[in-house]
């Protein structure tokens, strides 16, 4: 049996690096030797035991990138392509796959959740879960595709539209792309709370109005910027019971609310604030097929740029580090580990 390196998910809160089988290929797989993999909300649930699937020992890392070695069937891939791995698995037979809607599947899996993925030297990936990289687009950047195509996914699932004022609750990685990317569908001014001075620093240094909901009140602040009408457009991706409360209130009348936050506990929401002013509600999961190649697509164009996002590149051995980073939104934005550098 061959071996190889792997981060591995052992119990809460404990993650180490430990020998793996190397993966065999079945047919219509390809070997991706993996270059570097993003540590994510989701891996930090997991880390944390909260992840209702994910079962130990797991290579957790669901956004990777890497080189194929291997390739089990004909496919236009072949070995020595680079490649993003668009991690979501879908059953194929449910109504919402049946209709061409698999990034909604009744049974939605995602490779290093549902799998082994990417904190691994290797893994084997469904070959039609491979994007190719563009020659101007790095493996380190590659990797981004999917927190990117979630950003995506959400702005097209909005109503956002030339000249719109943008509420944006949380300035982590995925709020952030979400508010790169509604500048980009032609919103004007973007607003965006977080309560980490970090956080909001990097929501400035990337050009939005950053707000500090520690020291500001948020609705007050938005209303301010608009008029008193509030914001066309609310979205809510910090997953708190506060931010859940505030978009309602900085949502103009008929505004729309998209919610982004995977939610530990269940919120209250005030229903008969949203009923008196028309307000919608939209909520969004993952990305779908042609999101994650946008990604991919505007990645290696320029339009949208990773760079301030990485603040850390680490190796495989230092996968418990990067967990213990992770931890502190004052420490981290995204971490990138590499299990073969
Ligand atoms: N819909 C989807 O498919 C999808 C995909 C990815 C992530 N998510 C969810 O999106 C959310 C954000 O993801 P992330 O990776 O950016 O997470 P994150 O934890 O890095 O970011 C959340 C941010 O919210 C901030 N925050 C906490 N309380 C706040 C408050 N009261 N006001 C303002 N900001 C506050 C935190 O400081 C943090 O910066 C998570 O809930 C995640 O589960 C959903
Ligand atoms: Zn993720
Ligand atoms: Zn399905």
């Amino acid at each position: 049996m061959e071996t190889m390196k792997a981060g591995l998910y052992i119990s809460e809160k404990n993650v180490k690096v430990d020998t793996l089988e190397k993966p065999t290929l079945k047919h219509g797989e390809a070997l991706i030797k993996v270059s570097s993999a993003g540590i994510c909300g989701t891996d930090m649930m997991i880390y944390f035991g909260k992840h209702p699937r994910a079962k130990a020992p797991l290579a957790m890392g669901h956004e990777f990138s890497g080189i194929i070695e291997e390739v089990n069937g004909e496919s236009a891939f072949h070995p020595g392509d680079r490649v993003v791995i668009e991690p979501t698995m879908s059953c194929g037979k449910c109504d919402a796959c049946l209709s061409g809607n698999t990034h909604v599947c009744n049974t939605l899996g995602l490779i290093g959740i549902d799998s082994h993925g990417g904190f691994a030297e290797y893994v084997a990936v469904p070959l039609h879960r491979l994007h190719k990289i563009p020659d101007t687009l790095s493996d380190a950047h590659a990797a981004l595709a999917e927190p990117v195509a979630v950003g995506i996914h959400t702005v097209r699932r909005s109503n956002v539209k030339v000249g719109d004022t943008v509420a944006v609750l949380g300035a982590g990685p995925i709020g952030l792309l979400i508010a790169l990317t509604a500048k980009l569908a032609g919103a004007d001014k973007i607003l965006i709370s977080d309560i980490s001075p970090y956080r909001l620093s990097k929501a400035e240094e990337l050009g939005f109005i950053a707000l500090d909901g520690r020291k500001v009140n948020v609705v007050e602040e938005v209303r301010a910027a608009t008029n008193g009408m509030g914001a066309d457009v609310v979205f809510e991706v910090a997953g708190s019971n506060i931010t859940a409360d505030q978009m309602i209130h900085v949502c103009r009348t008929q505004g729309q609310i998209v919610v982004v936050s995977v939610y530990k506990q269940p919120p209250t929401i005030d229903l008969a604030a949203m009923h008196f002013r028309e307000l919608s509600l939209t909520t969004t999961r993952c990305y779908s097929h042609s999101d994650f190649a946008t990604a991919v697509s505007m990645m290696a164009n320029g339009q949208i740029d990773v760079t301030p996002f990485i603040s850390h590149h680490l190796s495989l051995d230092e996968i418990e580090k990067g967990f213990q980073l992770m931890t502190n939104p004052e420490e981290s934005l995204k971490i990138l580990i590499q299990p073969n550098a």
